[in-house]
């Protein structure tokens, strides 16, 4: 026997049925933002390496450590999406929508890709669904965007998850303030690799993990008290609009992002029965990003939400969010005349939006019962040749045994009603 060959290390596959609860997920992620008036972008799923390189920053871990990158048969570099910001950001400039109304709105959904060691909840193909606001930099828009994550979760059943919010300042406040964390940083008992990352990017220590670190840095001082008038002013503005909208947030004001184009506003989801892959989104507003990209200078704002692990946070909260029957009506026909009549039926109920399978291979009557269970029809409908001649058809009602009796003339309308009845 040939060797099996399995699914690459650490892509999570979504298979039917459970597959019904990823398009839910999916589905319930985006509803929101679709009726915000967000339209669709299917991006690339590979970019010129540079774009990730100059857009989410060289330094990053996702950029440095865990980018797929490869070089195509023009010498080209080439790295599978790990992110769908920079690559919107891309798609706008190169079709110029920065040039007509304002604020661009859209929203992404897909896989996008990272090498990071896989672990539950941590995958190296990873599903997002994303939008982007770019060209206003109305703080209520900063409030639509996380409302609209807060509606998506809530949604699904969702209750158990926190917001965490700060703001991180602008081009104006966050040198000094990046200066004034630096030379608190140079004063405390850090290894060298620590040392050097308070050098290059000090933000990232005060997300280091290690209590003996976090003990020295109690009184480091954080960019919320350090904000400029304008971005203290903007802050309070998005607070303000979220109270408007329900939404309840913490502050986190030592919350540090993986991907270095944020400022002002940013936020994570996070969720609590999740272990240390707790995050389930997380986003924020990016000031420079269109600009290094060779841009105008619009700033925006948006968020990528974990598909993947918010379906594995309904599942812990013990969330059915999804109908996992294949079909709502399974037909079997016993005899060559019943056949036909099941072949053209399933046909006209199709049209008719209901969703129909039938027992295929002639089987006999126990094994084709035994399938229509399998398929979570709440209704079968079991035609003979005799049935057909004695024009009554019975459609057994699965959850309960009953039945109701029908013609061949109105059996489609009869299924139809049943099948939309609750
Ligand atoms: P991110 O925080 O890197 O942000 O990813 C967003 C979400 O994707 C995370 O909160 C998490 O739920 C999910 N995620 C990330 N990596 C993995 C992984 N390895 N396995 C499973 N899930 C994962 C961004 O990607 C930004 N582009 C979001 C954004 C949009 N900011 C502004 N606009």
């Amino acid at each position: 026997m040939n060797e099996i060959i399995k699914a690459p290390k650490g892509v999570p596959e979504y298979v039917a049925p459970d597959s019904a609860e990823f398009l839910a997920v999916r589905a319930g992620l985006s509803t929101p933002a679709i009726n915000a008036g967000y339209g669709y972008i299917e991006l690339p799923m590979y970019e010129d390496t540079a774009l990730y390189v100059r857009g989410v920053g060289a330094s990053t871990d996702v950029v440095s450590k865990e980018m797929f990158t490869f070089t195509d048969r023009g010498e080209r570099s080439i790295s599978l999406r790990p992110e769908g910001t920079a690559g919107v950001m891309r798609s706008v400039i190169e079709n110029g929508l920065d040039r007509g109304q304002l604020p661009i709105k859209l929203w992404y959904a897909g896989a996008f890709f990272r090498a990071e060691r896989p672990q539950a909840g941590r995958y190296r193909q990873l599903q997002q669904v994303g939008i982007e606001a770019i060209g206003s930099e109305d703080p209520a828009l900063d409030a639509e965007v996380i409302a609209l994550a807060d509606e998506g979760y809530r949604s699904l059943g969702l209750t158990q998850y926190t917001l965490k919010l700060t703001s991180l300042g602008c081009s104006t406040c966050r040198p000094p303030y990046r200066e004034k964390l630096q030379s608190f940083l140079t004063g405390l008992e850090l290894d060298e690799p620590t040392r050097q990352r308070a050098l290059l990017n000090p933000l990232r220590v005060l997300d280091d993990k290690r209590d003996e670190v976090q003990a020295q840095l109690a009184d480091a001082p954080l960019q919320v008290n350090f904000l400029c008038v304008d971005c203290q002013n903007h802050y309070d503005a998005v607070r303000h609009f979220l109270v408007l909208q329900g939404v309840n947030w913490e502050e986190a004001p030592r919350m540090v992002r993986g991907l270095d184009y944020y400022t002002r506003t940013t936020f994570e989801f996070d969720h609590p029965l999740l272990g240390s892959q707790s995050g389930i989104g997380g986003g924020g507003r990016y000031d420079g990003l269109m600009a290094e990209l060779g841009g105008q200078s619009l700033s925006g704002i948006g968020f990528g939400l974990g598909t993947d692990r918010t379906l594995l946070a309904c599942r812990a909260e013990g969330l059915n969010v999804a109908d996992m029957s294949r079909v709502d009506v399974f037909l079997i026909s016993l005899g060559a005349a019943a056949k036909d009549f099941a072949v053209s039926l399933s046909s006209r109920l199709r049209a008719a939006g209901v969703r129909v399978d039938l027992s295929w291979g002639d089987r006999g009557l126990k094994g084709s019962m035994k399938a229509a269970d399998k398929s979570g029809a709440r209704f079968t409908v079991v035609i003979g040749d005799s049935d057909l001649e004695s024009d009554t058809l019975n459609i057994k009602h699965m959850a309960d045994g009953t039945t109701t009796a029908t013609t061949t003339h109105d059996l489609v309308a009869t299924l139809q009603r049943l099948s939309k009845e609750n």
